[in-house]
């Protein structure tokens, strides 16, 4: 017999509380994987001025899901309201966070396990339904996507720290064939959107784009090709750089990716969370900046996609002409279709994931490596702030490039063909990569 329609809802209300307590275990257990495998002197260290200490991550995961989900979910009394400042990320540069008088590691598991058993609690209590804040579980997605986004910058603390190999994981799926480069003919998609519950203010609203056809290349650009671009003197031709480029090549002293080095035979190597590994030429190149990618597109005739063009080729579906959630349709990644959350430590090799591409044949748009655009991140037609200013507002228009897709160390819950991230163009600790584009030619359209 069918469900009458308030048992259907109710229904769907139970399937979305265990949806919701299984990617908040998911994203616990990542971080204790991450911060369990250090002894405290390591955990309290600065690894990188640019990176937090791990144990500021772990207390300002647990500070956020307090804020959000005990206090204003929940209606619940503080926890800790004395430590909210120290582990607001707007008061405190990362580089000034080691002098902070922070929670220990110890006090710190405490306080992000009381504050998980509380929220346990808001949540079963929750009615999921009603102010936006709480309708289909938003704050706690949006809670869950926050501890894997700090899952991610933790592992890319790990790969800046020195000292022998702490994580582990298994090799990913090996390559296999793919086009070189697959044609997008000109036309309407809907970017962003409006339906997907727990996508974040700046993916928002869905909205109508003119795109002119372009191609774009069926897999991100591998380090077999970077290290041609370097053979062939890019780092040595101010002419494929930007002004700004070039400047920032010179200063920092660019030769090749970060972690890089090459032996007296001329072989590549690649520092990978601790182990020296020979650099593998069918995976992705990872740890390049936005400036380092723009060279390298100029070198190869090619450029950048746009950020539209890149969404357009992972979720247009010409056959429909809707927008999907990934490029292979609407179902959650799992270990076919995609390398993300930590379950590799590494890109696999172009081609590893046929049931992951897209119907025109593009592949490893999600998962792998983070994908530079050549857009800058600006608020959509339409863009509200929600829930806070901070999430996104504060930083459009701002000194950034937008990345797409998610990478290995990139959780599910927080990748999809509409997620956008944006960092500096001279960031290279991230797990980025890129492909490239180009016009099409007039015989081509
Ligand atoms: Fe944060």
């Amino acid at each position: 017999m069918p469900l009458s329609p308030n048992a259907a809802d109710r229904h769907e209300t139970e399937l979305l509380r265990d949806r919701i307590a299984t990617v908040l275990a998911r994203s616990r257990a990542r971080t204790a994987v991450l911060t369990d495998c250090l002894d405290e002197a390591e955990l309290v260290a600065q690894h990188s001025r640019l990176m937090s200490p791990l144990v500021w991550d772990l207390a300002h995961i647990g500070n956020q899901e307090e804020l959000w989900l005990v206090r204003d979910v929940g209606g619940r009394e503080p926890v800790r309201a004395d430590i909210d400042q120290l582990y607001d990320a707007f008061k405190h540069a990362r580089a000034d966070r080691p002098t902070l008088p922070l929670l220990d590691p110890a006090q710190a598991r405490g306080y992000v396990g009381t504050v998980r058993d509380k929220v346990l609690d808001v949540l079963d209590a929750s009615p999921l339904t009603g102010r936006p804040l709480v309708a289909d579980g938003f704050a706690f997605g949006m809670i869950a996507q926050h501890e894997q986004q700090h899952d991610e910058t933790m592992l890319a603390t790990h790969q800046l720290r020195t000292g022998p190999a702490v994580l582990t994981a298994t090799t990913p799926p090996p390559g296999g064939p793919t086009a070189d480069e697959i044609v997008v003919p000109a036309g309407e998609f809907v970017m962003g959107t409006d339906t997907d519950p727990w996508a974040l203010d700046n993916e928002r609203p869905a909205h109508p784009v003119h795109v002119p056809g372009f191609a774009i290349e069926a897999t991100p650009v591998t380090n077999a090709r970077y290290q041609q671009f370097i053979a062939d003197g890019g780092y040595d031709r101010p002419e494929l750089w930007s002004e700004r480029g070039w400047a920032h090549r010179v200063e920092a002293g660019l030769v090749a990716p970060q972690f890089w080095e090459r032996d007296s035979g001329n072989q590549w190597w690649r520092r990978v969370f601790g182990v020296m590994t020979p650099v593998r030429p069918q995976q992705p190149v990872v740890h390049v900046c936005w400036f380092e990618a723009e060279a390298f597109a100029r070198w190869a005739g090619k450029r950048l996609p746009t950020e539209a063009e890149w969404e357009k080729a992972a979720r247009f579906d010409p056959a429909t002409g809707t927008s999907r959630r990934y490029p292979w349709g609407d179902t959650t990644p799992d270990e076919r279709h995609a390398n993300l959350g930590q379950r590799h430590l590494e890109p696999a090799e172009v081609g590893a994931y046929p049931a992951g591409a897209s119907p025109a044949g593009v592949h490893q748009l999600i998962g792998d490596v983070w994908e530079w655009t050549a857009s800058g991140f600006d608020p959509y037609p339409g863009f509200r702030a929600f829930p806070y200013r901070e999430y996104s507002e504060v930083f459009f228009g701002g000194d950034y490039r937008v990345l797409r897709g998610g990478s290995f160390g990139t959780d599910e819950v927080a990748c999809r063909g509409t997620f956008r991230n944006w960092d500096h163009p001279i960031r290279r600790q991230i797990f980025a990569g890129f492909r490239l584009a180009r016009d099409l030619r007039a015989d081509e359209h």
